[in-house]
């Protein structure tokens, strides 16, 4: 059972802007749904709000996922997703209560925002980079440096004209220990390599 991180950044480290992602990658939203299927999709609130407004699914926000929404403000989970947690652990937890109970789902995928994946990049064992070949001025911009410093870069490849991926891995044995260490409050289903 792991737990991955998918987002998508411009070629000046742009994030988003205005609420939304600004470019359009027909490829690259593909390679999002596929990396995503089956996965219990963890967002803080304002990803959600984002993706809230293009979907306008109340069922499910992403189809063929599970989602949940890290707030502190939320008191019940919005309209699409299947719960709201405080923290990003206690989110964590859900996600894989909900995977021991549902086992068509297979992993926790963390796909956003930047404040979100900031506290969220100890638990996280894969990370998958697209950059978008866009040079839109963002009002946010996502720190690359963060995942360098703490990832292993494992290899990239084009997914068209408009995106390149780029994959890294989480080696530390350690915090494999303190994953261990985490959940053995919840039961897994799986047990961790
Ligand atoms: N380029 C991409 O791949 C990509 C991916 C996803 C999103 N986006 C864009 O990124 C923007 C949003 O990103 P963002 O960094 O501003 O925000 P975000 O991480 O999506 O959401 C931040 C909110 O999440 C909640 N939160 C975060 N950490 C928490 C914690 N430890 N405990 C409890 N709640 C916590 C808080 O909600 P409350 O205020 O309710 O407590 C916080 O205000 C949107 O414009 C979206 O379109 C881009």
């Amino acid at each position: 059972m792991t737990i991955d991180c998918v987002i998508a950044i411009n070629k000046l480290n742009g994030f988003a802007k205005d609420g939304d992602i600004p470019w359009n990658c027909k490829e690259d939203l593909k390679w999002f749904k596929d990396v995503t299927a089956n996965s219990v999709c963890l967002m803080g609130r304002k990803t959600y709000e984002s993706l809230y407004k293009r979907s306008k699914n109340d069922i499910d926000i992403l189809p063929g996922r599970k989602s949940i929404v890290i707030s502190k403000s939320l008191d019940k989970p919005p309209p699409g997703v299947v719960s709201v947690a405080e923290s990003i652990e206690d989110g964590i937890k859900e996600g894989y209560q909900l995977i021991k109970q549902n086992p068509t789902l297979r992993k926790i995928s963390i796909i956003g925002g930047c404040e979100t994946i900031y506290q969220s990049l100890d638990y996280i064992d894969t990370f998958y980079l697209s950059v978008i070949n866009d040079m839109t001025i963002c009002d946010t911009y996502f720190d690359v440096y963060k995942v360098v410093d703490k990832f292993q870069f494992v290899t990239s490849f084009p997914l068209s004209d408009c995106a390149t991926l780029f994959l890294f891995k989480n080696y530390f044995t350690s915090k494999i220990k303190m994953q261990k260490k985490f959940f053995d409050s919840v039961q897994l289903y799986y047990p961790l390599k």
